[in-house]
């Protein structure tokens, strides 16, 4: 089975994405206080890192080259909504990333001709991005408690950024779902 070079610059793509999502949790353990956010912010970083190195091997196993790309996910939210400052800004951007990957991953995974390598990957970031959204959102509805506009506001805030940039790289990328 091929695996074009589009989807080869979209598996990089999440790939490079994977690893700045990491790279960013892992800066925010260092100036976190709170001994049960540094176990979680550690644990949900070397995930995504390790997400990236399962990006790159399946790159290599379907034929292709890792190559680096700027353009990440987070790039473009950045360039969007600027960069999230507060712990409550950053893991209300991830828990809105993470739910955009969940529904994306699953549907790349129901597109017809994925190469069985990729859909292994595929279902593998799947189940660990569940543990991902659990704890990001307890965190959050902990926050609520004393937070509750804040929250609400940055989760609108970022869904809206999110469905724009969703819908630009989409078409950029000429994803189709099966549906
Ligand atoms: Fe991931
Ligand atoms: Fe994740």
């Amino acid at each position: 089975m091929i695996v074009d070079n589009a989807e080869i610059s979209l598996l990089n793509f999440y790939r490079a994405s994977e690893l700045h999502g990491g790279l960013i949790l892992g800066q925010m353990v260092r100036r976190t206080r709170d001994p049960d956010l540094i176990l979680q912010l550690t644990r949900h970083s070397a995930e995504e890192v390790m997400h990236a190195q399962l990006w790159t091997e399946t790159i290599f196993a379907v034929g292709g080259r890792p190559g680096p790309v700027r353009d990440t996910y987070q790039n473009r939210y950045v360039e969007r909504v600027g960069t999230p400052i507060s712990t409550l800004e950053v893991l209300a951007l991830t828990q809105v990333f993470e739910r955009r990957v969940y529904r994306h991953f699953m549907l790349h995974l129901r597109r017809p001709n994925v190469h069985p390598t990729v859909a292994v990957t595929l279902r593998r970031m799947l189940e660990e991005e569940k543990g991902h959204l659990s704890w990001v959102k307890e965190w959050l509805d902990e926050q609520s408690r004393d937070h509750g506009i804040e929250v609400r506001d940055a989760m609108r805030r970022y869904a809206a950024a999110d469905q724009n940039i969703y819908d630009a790289l989409t078409a950029e990328y000429g994803f189709r779902s099966a549906a």
